[in-house]
């Protein structure tokens, strides 16, 4: 393959890598193509809630590191990857990859990278019992220092955790502002910024004409900063259309997944962000919908390393945040939840209109010289 033939092919790998998942779809990353070689930066403006733990930005790199590799292969290439994750600054990249030709066959997963999006609409039921299940086990089963759980039973002390931990965003004054800084309320928004969550992604039923109201409310909560406690009452109302709390939400699918590493260093991290992404493109390709829900692993990661910096006096109740997972998933004393979602059959093709965009001045080419 000549050198142009490569910058043909990572032209083509580009739209659908930069589609990878990422919190409140801030795209925190930033892609520097050269020949053969891509140069992955984080934006730590752009990363989500500085609040959270800087690790979860290590599994949104091991995330980019799969999304590089399925690109690759099917163009019939194989990437050559070197992370730099000592002294994570903006200024240095965080990963190399340099491709090479190879004529190796696409990984199927490669096909999902582009059709992958979250669905956090009410779901048309599912199993764990679906082969879909029995698949993203083997994929677990291959992989080092990462582990994923099922649960299709949600003890009250779960959806309770779920709650509190959703309230826990408003009540903070830090974790509110990161997190409502990218909700976008109008397709002007939208369009305009190409990054950010817009209300429409929000949605449990398909859209109606109040739902327009809706989120004007919200945006006027958001523009006042004006969110007082017995407003979390109404979340269910506010913040999307189920009307109810959102634990009552997650009985409606197959099952709840949870991502764990078998310690926080960095090999691990990496480690469950490639399960994770392969876990959800898996799913997508086999016609189920995913919602990733990292609030309580927010919480109890940290919680577990003892870095957790948030007043747990504001809810005292979450510091069982930890315990209470690894009761519903079972996973060991030394494993660190990172990354839960649920899954579970769509309702209907999922809307056009609600799948978040992307920003395409996250790639610079370099040309030598
Ligand atoms: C590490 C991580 C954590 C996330 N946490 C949540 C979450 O708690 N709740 C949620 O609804 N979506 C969550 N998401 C999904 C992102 O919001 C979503 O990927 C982003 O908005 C882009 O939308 P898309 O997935 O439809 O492309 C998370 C994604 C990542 C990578």
């Amino acid at each position: 393959m000549t050198p142009y033939d490569i910058d043909a092919a990572i032209a083509r790998m580009l739209p659908s890598i930069m589609r990878l998942p990422n919190p409140e779809n801030g795209q925190p990353w930033e892609i520097a193509a050269h020949s053969r070689v891509l140069e992955v930066f984080h934006v730590a403006e752009r990363a989500r809630l500085g609040s959270s733990p800087d690790d979860l930005c290590v599994l949104g790199l091991g995330m980019m590191a799969e999304a590089i590799i399925l690109a690759a292969g099917s163009e019939g290439c194989d990437a050559r990857l070197e992370f730099f994750l000592e002294g994570r600054g903006d200024e240095h990249p965080w990963l190399r990859a340099v491709l090479e030709y190879s004529g190796c066959a696409a990984d199927p997963l490669a096909s999902a990278l582009a059709l992958r999006h979250s669905d956090r609409r009410r779901y048309a039921g599912g199993s764990l019992a679906d082969a879909v299940f029995r698949e993203a086990r083997q994929e677990a089963e291959l992989a080092q220092g990462t582990s994923l759980y099922l649960a299709d039973r949600y003890p009250e002390e779960f959806l309770h955790q779920v709650q509190l931990a959703d309230d826990l965003i408003f009540l903070c004054p830090d974790i509110r502002r990161d997190f409502t800084r990218w909700a976008r309320f109008t397709d002007k928004e939208i369009l305009k910024t190409r990054d950010g969550m817009s209300w429409r992604a929000f949605l449990r039923y398909p859209e109606r004409g109040y739902h327009y109201l809706q989120s004007r409310l919200w945006w006027l909560g958001v523009r006042l900063d004006w969110f007082p406690r017995w407003l979390l009452g109404l979340e269910g109302f506010l913040f999307d259309d189920s009307g109810r709390p959102s634990p009552a939400n997650y009985d409606d699918g197959a099952c709840l997944g949870c991502v764990t590493t078998a310690s926080d260093s960095l090999e691990d991290l990496v480690a469950a962000g490639r399960l994770a992404l392969r876990v959800w493109l898996l799913l997508n390709l086999r016609d189920h919908g995913v919602q990733a829900m990292t609030n309580l692993t927010c919480i109890a990661y940290p919680q577990r390393l003892g870095t957790w910096g948030e007043p747990t006096d504001k809810i005292p109740e979450l510091a069982e945040c930890y315990a209470v997972l690894q009761k519903m998933f079972g996973f060991t004393d030394t494993e660190l939840p990172i990354f839960c979602f649920r899954t579970g059959l769509p309702v209907a093709p999922y809307p056009k209109n609600a799948r978040s965009l992307r920003r395409d001045d996250r790639v610079r080419w370099i040309t030598p010289g």
